[in-house]
């Protein structure tokens, strides 16, 4: 049977990880994969996750098994966080999942299993994984435009003239905020145009959630989801707490399935539990439980919004230095949209050759695509990275 097996496709951004780890040299620079990093370059456990982990250790009597759709709290917190009052209990399943890919991966499920001929839209580009496990799960998918390649911002009229090619029931995944890979976001009156759009054409959202709080706030990056909460017929959601709680091995996420009818809501619970027994049976619940305490305990949730927002303005402020440094080197305002972009990751726009050209000569390891992640950099590499740019002809 093992001879049967093919080797599969790499994941560019796992493979960068690989490569970033055999570079010898003392000076590189890692700006791959989205994890963040403080000053020194560490990813450190937030100081309430810590906290709540203490106390969790301290208080916690069992490990038995929570319900399948993981601990009703975390959905009330997560719930709270992403959609705010925008819907009320009754109208939103949820299940939680291992990280935000387990929730994408169980939501897709459920629309192969509710409607097989369904095609996901994708941006053009999106986070890698989600054509791949698409694919995999042998779905039909399009791409719409999203990124406009001369301005580094939303080719809005590219997008929406795109998905006018959409069917009726078709899926179009969006990422809620600060968007994977390039940074670019949607503004407040473009996710009304899109909710607009989409309740017209009667296509369906999925919002892909793993940033919140990275870009402009907790509230304003969760304005997409909230807006299409209100006024679409039904959507999913997957939300990570990899990102903005640091628990990324933890694998915490939940799956959302938001309907205007709460009397749908029964049957969607009843599926999304059935999707995790199927795939996995009880999704992990430490991170999960983390997150849950973090959000309920003033205390906690205080010092976790503190440390938040430290982090988020940190990456603002290395994304205002280096678009300074590029305009000083080259005198030109051509790399301001680093400072306008939002969240972990800008998209550069330099060849793959320039990448490459970048990482054999300073040790600067970025994405293929010339994504890099903000956090990776700090005053020190600052300087390094805009020389490296500069030398590379971006
Ligand atoms: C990323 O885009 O770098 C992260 O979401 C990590 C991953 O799993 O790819």
């Amino acid at each position: 049977m093992f001879d049967a097996l093919k080797p599969q496709p790499a994941d560019k951004i796992l493979s960068l990880m690989a490569a970033f780890r055999e570079d010898p040299r003392e000076d590189k620079v890692d700006l791959g994969v989205g994890v963040y990093k403080n000053a020194e370059g560490r990813t450190p456990v937030m100081r309430a996750v810590k906290a709540a982990e203490q106390k969790l250790w301290q208080t916690e009597d069992t490990k038995s098994y929570t319900g399948l759709a993981g601990d009703p709290g975390f959905h009330d917190a997560m719930r709270a966080l992403v959609l705010n009052d925008c819907v009320s209990r009754d109208q939103v399943a949820a299940a939680a999942a291992p990280g935000g890919t387990g929730a994408i991966r169980q939501g897709l499920e459920l629309i192969r299993m509710a409607a097989p001929d369904a095609r996901i839209w994708l941006s053009a580009p999106t986070w890698p994984n989600h054509p791949s496990i698409i694919k995999y799960l042998g779905m039909p998918m399009a791409e719409y435009r999203y990124f406009d390649a001369d301005t580094r911002g939303v080719d809005f009229g590219g997008m929406l003239t795109d998905l006018d090619a959409a069917k009726p029931g078709d899926v179009v995944l969006l990422h809620g905020c600060c968007h994977n890979p390039t940074g670019a976001n949607l503004t407040a009156s473009q996710w009304q145009e899109v909710a607009y759009f989409l309740k017209a054409k009667q296509l369906i959202p999925f919002v892909d959630i793993a940033y919140q709080g990275f870009g402009d706030g907790l509230d304003a990056d969760a304005f997409g989801p909230r807006h299409l909460a209100k006024t679409q017929p039904e959507m999913l959601i997957a939300a990570s707490c990899s990102k903005n709680f640091g628990v990324y091995r933890e694998r915490a996420g939940l799956l959302m399935a938001v309907s205007q009818d709460p009397a749908k809501t029964p049957l969607n619970q009843g599926t999304v539990a059935f999707l995790n027994r199927q795939n996995y049976s009880f999704p992990p619940d430490h991170g999960a439980r983390l997150v849950t305490m973090v959000l309920t305990d003033d205390a906690l949730r205080a010092d976790w919004l503190a440390e938040l927002e430290g982090i988020r303005t940190g990456m603002l402020t290395l994304r205002q230095t280096l678009a300074d440094a590029l305009r000083k080197r080259t005198n030109s305002d051509r790399f301001d949209f680093i400072a306008q972009h939002r969240g972990m990751f800008s998209r550069l726009g330099a060849t793959e050759a320039q990448v490459e050209q970048m990482r054999q000569s300073h040790g600067i390891y970025m994405v293929s695509d010339s994504r890099l992640n903000i956090a990776g950099l700090n005053a020190q590499s600052v300087p390094v990275l805009a020389d490296a740019i500069v030398a590379a002809g971006v």
